[in-house]
């Protein structure tokens, strides 16, 4: 964990009507350097409760803003789907391993058209099956509550597979950074932080807060607190 822990706001908390200037709201500015990623919440209604955008607004996105775009895909068939966004210029694209059929295929692909390969884990979902396969991805999006909606209180019971994880990664048998996503915001980070996690999507703490950018300052200095970096 040499780096500085990554923020990523996401987008399912903005104003859909005004995605541009919801992703300016989070970027660089006198506050600090912004967002590192942005995080962009694919739900088809079919593999979560709940419908949001797809591909044609991501590539709207990507020709509306600098910040590296982290797509989540909480989709059935992503062994489908996932590659467009890769090929579209996403800078992460995250699958979640419940609905994938081959997730190393997806992983190798995601990797040949450019863009880090990202997993996810539900709450739910056991991480030891699938140690073996991680060596093919470079991010682990363990999700600290059940896929689907913005606001809903953060789950710590998951904590464990960021630990696990984070042994992996820093005994050197994986390379791939730690993500966490769900109810993260000032009252859970630092535990998060403390368990290993690399990067922290952050929905409604961000754009909840009337100052986007500098909530996105304040949870990567409790963060960057919290785990000695
Ligand atoms: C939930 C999404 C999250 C969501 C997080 O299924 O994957 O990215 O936006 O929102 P908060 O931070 O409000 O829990
Ligand atoms: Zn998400």
């Amino acid at each position: 964990m040499a780096h500085q822990p990554l923020i990523a706001p996401s987008i399912l908390s903005a104003d859909f009507a005004r995605l541009a200037d919801e992703s300016a709201a989070v970027g660089a500015g006198p506050s600090g350097p912004g967002a590192d990623w942005l995080h962009v919440d694919v739900m088809d209604a079919h593999f979560v409760p709940n419908l949001t955008l797809g591909l044609p607004v991501v590539k709207a996105l990507l020709g509306a803003t600098e910040i590296p775009i982290d797509c989540h895909l909480m989709i059935d068939d992503p062994d489908r789907w996932a590659i467009g966004y890769a090929e579209a210029g996403a800078y992460n694209v995250t699958v979640h391993v419940e609905a994938a059929a081959d997730p190393v295929r997806i992983a190798k692909n995601l990797r040949s058209a450019g863009a880090k390969a990202g997993l996810s884990v539900k709450p739910n979902t056991p991480l030891d099956p699938y140690l073996e396969i991680l060596e093919n991805y470079d991010t682990l999006l363990v999700m600290s509550v059940e896929p689907g909606f913005g606001g809903q209180a953060f789950m710590p019971e998951v904590l464990d597979k960021v630990r696990t994880a984070r042994r992996l990664a820093d005994t050197g048998h994986l390379k791939l950074l730690v993500e966490i996503d769900g109810g993260v915001n000032a009252d859970t980070i630092e535990q998060a932080a403390e368990a290993g996690v690399d990067c922290f999507v952050a929905g409604s703490a961000v754009y909840g807060a009337d100052d986007p950018a500098l909530a996105v300052e304040k949870l990567r200095d409790q963060a960057r607190r919290a785990s000695g970096r």
